[in-house]
C-alpha cells in the first residue's frame, strides 16, 4: 500500500473536485427533484437496493451515492478527498436525501470495518475508482471482509484495454502496469468541461475556466485479470462479468463521439474495443453443517 502516493492524490482530487463541481448546475434541486446520475449498467447490476446496507467506496461528491440513497438504500459513502466529503455532505443536507459520508483513505476504512461489527449488504465501486488503489489484493481481501454472508460486490469501471492508447489512438502504455504507479505531473484534469452535459446532468454550467491542477497524481493500472482474480482469491464468487464497447459519460480519448445515452464510443473508422467492463461477485453463506 503506497500511502504516501495516495496522499498526494488527495490533494489532487480536492483541486480537481472544485473544478468538476463549478460546472454541475444546481445539483441539489436536481437530486431533490428525483433526478439520477446513475448509468443503466449499474442499476442492473446492483438490481434492488432498497432497505440494503451499502458503501459506495470512493464516491466523490455523493451524487451516485445520493442517487442510490433515493432507490431506498441506507448509503455510506467514503472518499479520501476532503473538498469531496464536504460537498457530499452539503449535497446530502440540500437535497434532503439522507446518507452518511467518511472522508478516509478507503483502506483505512475497510481495515477499521473489519475490526468493528459492521457488515454491508453491497459495495459498490465505479467510474474511475479501481486505477487508484496500489493494492488490489489487499482492497478485495478488505471489500471480501466487511461483506454480510450473502452480501455483493457491483463494480462498473473503465477498461483497462482503453489505457494503452495516447490521444492519437497509438498503441502507447502497457496494458500490465505490475503494480507499479502510473505518475503524471498535473494528472486529474477537469474531464468534466470535456464531457459538458454527459457528466453534468443537472446543467452544465462554464465553471471553472482552464483548470490546471497544481498536483501530482499517481495511477495503477490492474488489468481485468487481475481484478477477477483478486475477487475470487478473496473468496468471493464472480456472478456477472461484462464488457461493453462505450463508456458511459467520459470522453476518454480524443473525438469521441457521444451516442443516445450519454455513451461515448471511438472515432469514425477505429473498431469497436472494449470501453468499460462491469462485474458482480458475492460473499457465499456458509450454511452451518456444510455446504453454501
Ligand atoms: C473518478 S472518482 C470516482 C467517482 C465516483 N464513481 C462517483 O460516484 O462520482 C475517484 C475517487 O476516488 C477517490 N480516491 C482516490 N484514492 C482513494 C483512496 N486511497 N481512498 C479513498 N478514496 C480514494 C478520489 O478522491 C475520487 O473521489
Amino acid at each position: 500500500m503506497r500511502r504516501e502516493l495516495h496522499e498526494e492524490n488527495r490533494l489532487a482530487w480536492n483541486e480537481a473536485t472544485l473544478a468538476h463541481n463549478s460546472h454541475k448546475h444546481d445539483q441539489a434541486r436536481f437530486l431533490r427533484e428525483g433526478g439520477s446520475t446513475l448509468f443503466p449498467e449499474e442499476i442492473e447490476l446492483l438490481g434492488d437496493v432498497a432497505g440494503r446496507k451499502l458503501v459506495h467506496l470512493q464516491c466523490n461528491s455523493g451524487q451516485d451515492s445520493l442517487s442510490l440513497a433515493q432507490r431506498g438504500a441506507l448509503v455510506t459513502g467514503v472518499d479520501i478527498s476532503d473538498a469531496a466529503i464536504a460537498f457530499a455532505r452539503q449535497l446530502s443536507e440540500e437535497s434532503g436525501i439522507p446518507a452518511t459520508f467518511e472522508r478516509m483513505d478507503v483502506y483505512d476504512w475497510l481495515a477499521r470495518t473489519v475490526r468493528g461489527a459492521e457488515r454491508y449488504d453491497v459495495a459498490f465501486s465505479s467510474y474511475g475508482a479501481l486505477c487508484w488503489l496500489s493494492d488490489l489484493k489487499a482492497w478485495a481481501q478488505g471489500v471480501a471482509a466487511i461483506l454480510a454472508p450473502g452480501g455483493r460486490l457491483v463494480v462498473v469501471e473503465f477498461h483497462p484495454f482503453a489505457m494503452v492508447y495516447d490521444e492519437h489512438w497509438r498503441l502507447a502504455c502497457p496494458y500490465f502496469g505490475d503494480g507499479q504507479a502510473l505518475t503524471w505531473e498535473n494528472g486529474i484534469s477537469d474531464y468534466v468541461a470535456d464531457a459538458g452535459e454527459a457528466l453534468a446532468p443537472s446543467g452544465y454550467d462554464q465553471g471553472m475556466q482552464g483548470f490546471v491542477n497544481p498536483h501530482p497524481s499517481h495511477e495503477f493500472q490492474w488489468g481485468l485479470g487481475e481484478v477477477v482474480s483478486a475477487l475470487l482469491e478473496a473468496g468471493l464468487t464472480l456472478t456477472a462479468l461484462h464488457e461493453y464497447p462505450y463508456a458511459n459519460g467520459a470522453k476518454l480519448l480524443a473525438g469521441m463521439r457521444e451516442t443516445p445515452g450519454r455513451r461515448m464510443i471511438p472515432p469514425e473508422g477505429v473498431p469497436s474495443i472494449p470501453l468499460m467492463y462491469g462485474l458482480a461477485a458475492r460473499k457465499d453463506r456458509i450454511v452451518p453443517g456444510g455446504g453454501c
